[in-house]
């Protein structure tokens, strides 16, 4: 050993950010006639921000709820961590607890406080003693810039602060990857920006995210690669910048002449 050379990186991303983390392969799902994930292969490594896009109805909802196991698929496969994705039981709680997910509607416990819907699972999942958990989620909370509505209920907080505690809330179980599934489009648009702001010191964080948006700045900034979906395909898969500047599919065109217009 060289006693002269630097010690080794200590946080496992910057050591082993680049390797394969989400593998998904032949997916195919559907319901009843209609083919909602039609052939979808894709890796999200890890560290890497994965944009989600495409027309309403074209699968992307299905797709990170599969990833998450909360649906079903009909063939193919999905890996986390080299793991294959568990049916059931204690295997599947584990994975869960290691995929964070945020969902439009924030999904709070409406009749605990902020604290206590970040502590629960902490508490319940990994037997984090309560005080632990708590300085634990009033350092999430003050990441997210919501620490002085700790003792509140959701419902009297707006819906950019709640959406900021769901985000801490997926972060206290310390996982793997955050899913997020248009994680601003039920707010209005003052709020829209301060979830964004958040959602981007993840990225540079080098937290693995998949997020479904049509925010384009959001993609612009942080993003590594979008996906385009449409009819349950994968149709172009780029870099934002090649994406949003020369789509190359029809669909992808048209697609982004209309949410361009408005
Ligand atoms: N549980 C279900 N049962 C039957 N059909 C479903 C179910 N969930 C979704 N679908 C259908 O599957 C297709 C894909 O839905 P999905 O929610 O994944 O689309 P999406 O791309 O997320 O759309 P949006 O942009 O509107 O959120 C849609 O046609 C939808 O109606
Ligand atoms: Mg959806």
């Amino acid at each position: 050993m060289e006693p002269t050379q630097p010690a080794p990186p200590t946080s496992n991303i910057s050591v082993r950010r680049g390797e394969p983390l989400v593998v998904i392969e032949h997916v195919e799902k559907h319901f009843g006639e209609l083919h909602v994930l039609n052939d979808i292969n894709t890796v999200v490594n890890r560290g890497e921000v994965v944009v989600v896009i495409g027309p309403s109805g074209s699968g992307k909802s299905t797709l990170c709820r599969a990833i998450n196991r909360l649906e079903t698929i009909d063939s193919g496969s999905i890996s986390i961590d080299g793991q294959r994705l568990p049916e059931e039981g204690a295997a599947l709680a584990k994975l869960r607890a290691d995929v964070g997910m945020v969902f439009q509607s924030f999904n709070l416990f409406a009749h605990k406080t902020v604290l206590e819907n970040i502590t629960l699972a902490p508490m319940k999942v990994k037997r984090m003693p309560r005080k632990q958990a708590e300085a634990e989620a009033m350092t999430l909370l003050e990441r997210v810039g919501v620490a002085n509505q700790a003792k509140k209920l959701p419902a009297q907080l707006s819906g950019g602060q709640q959406q900021r505690v769901a985000i801490a809330r997926s972060l206290a179980m310390n996982p793997k990857l955050i899913l997020m599934d248009e994680p601003t489009s039920a707010l209005d648009p003052e709020m829209i920006n301060e979830v964004l702001d958040v959602m981007v010191g993840l990225a540079k964080d080098g937290m693995t995210m998949i997020v479904v948006t049509h925010e384009m700045g959001f993609a612009r900034k942080a993003a590594d690669r979008v996906l385009f979906m449409a009819d349950g395909k994968i149709v172009e898969e780029a870099t934002p910048a090649d994406f949003f500047d020369h789509p190359k599919s029809d669909r992808a065109k048209d697609f982004l002449s209309k949410i361009l217009d408005h």
